[in-house]
């Protein structure tokens, strides 16, 4: 068919999403779901590396703070006016709920003044969305680990938003994990990215703690045994007056963590005759798991396709990404739309 034709055909559809389930204050606007024009990230780390950890409090006052900067600036950069937007799609859980009712206001606000259709998007969607933008060829079905702060999920993506829940964490997240373990050896937060950097300069092999597969044939995870493991090893050798190795203690957590999220991937891809594997979320940030991740699918035979570190922490193109197809399928909120801060994956609310 003549291109021309048939671009005229079909017409872009572009959506303004915005995200601010957790510390990030951030907005984008994504063309067809797959193509970012502005990606813009402002990151309250900094701040709450002060406390140890995300305080709520603090996480809302900033967003209020942020938002509107970050939106203009997300048009701007996008070359677009708001005449072009075709609809505003926002996270609205889960997450801490009154930063989710930042993001939320302000898309209905945005939404009511311009006439423009209000599309809810679940976190969790968004960031298994982030694979469509990383390879615009990338479509369902495939297996994905959905590995962050606040979830441990492999997920079957049967469809667009077709979810299947295979596994889940029966405690911690892994991210948690990751958080509480340099917390332990005094490494601070955000503890992902310190003890992938520590985790370089040490001995996977020097300690050996637990592989926590839990019995059975499950999918699900339980990462709370081995950051218990951790601390005691930590408690032993102070009581013993003998100094910790941080890198090696990081090193040997990461691998635990990294053999088992590896191994029960491989594991549900080949019950469902999969041959297609996604990461999403911000421990799929993490060198050593794509590495061990890749090295796995290539024995498998199986594909492997992982969105760039800066789409796996927390971002708004994942949820223009997933409110493109969200949009695309009907949905449609009302202003009455609330913050779910334990939304459940495939629920609607
Ligand atoms: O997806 P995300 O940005 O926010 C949530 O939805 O939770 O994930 C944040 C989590 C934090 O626990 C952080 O420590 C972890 O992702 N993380 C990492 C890395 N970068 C971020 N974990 C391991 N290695 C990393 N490089
Ligand atoms: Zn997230």
């Amino acid at each position: 068919m003549n291109a021309e034709i048939n671009e005229g055909e079909k017409k872009d559809i572009y959506i303004l999403a915005i995200e601010s389930s957790c510390d990030e204050t951030a907005a984008s606007v994504v063309k067809n779901g797959r193509y970012v024009l502005s990606n813009i990230i402002s990151s309250q780390i900094d701040l709450h590396t002060l406390y140890g950890g995300v305080v709520p409090e603090i996480a809302s006052r900033k967003h209020i703070e942020n938002i509107d900067a970050v939106i203009t600036e997300a048009m701007k950069e996008s070359g677009k006016t708001f005449d072009d937007i075709d609809a505003i799609a926002v996270t609205y859980g889960p997450g801490l709920v009154g930063a989710l009712l930042v993001g939320l206001a302000e898309a209905k606000a945005l939404a009511y003044a311009l006439g423009k259709p209000l599309v809810g998007v679940h976190h969790i969607e968004g960031h298994i969305s982030a694979n469509y933008i990383q390879d615009v060829n990338f479509e369902p079905p495939y297996m994905a680990l959905v590995v962050s702060g606040g979830h441990t999920n492999l997920v079957y993506v049967e469809d667009y938003g077709k979810y299947e829940i295979m596994g889940k964490t029966r405690d911690d997240a892994a991210g948690e994990a990751f958080d509480k373990v340099a917390r332990v050896i005094g490494m601070g937060y955000p503890g992902g990215p310190k003890i992938e950097k520590a985790a370089r300069l040490g001995n996977k092999d020097a300690i050996k703690f637990p592989h926590v597969f839990l019995d059975g044939d499950t999918y699900d995870f339980s990462f709370s045994g081995l950051k218990s493991a951790v601390l005691n090893y930590v408690n032993k050798m102070n009581m013993l007056g003998e100094k910790i190795v941080p890198e090696d203690v990081a090193a040997s957590f990461q691998y635990s963590v990294i053999d088992v999220l590896v191994t029960k991937t491989m594991k549900a891809a080949a019950e469902k005759g999969i041959t297609k594997i996604a990461m999403a979320g911000g421990v799929s940030a993490n060198s050593a798991l794509r590495e061990a991740m890749q090295k796995a699918c290539d024995e498998h035979g199986y594909s492997l396709n992982i969105p760039a570190p800066i789409l796996c922490t927390d971002n708004a193109a994942m949820i223009g990404a997933a409110g493109y197809y969200e949009y695309i399928a009907g949905r449609r909120d009302g202003l009455e739309l609330n913050a779910v801060p334990n939304l459940k994956l495939g629920e609607r609310i």
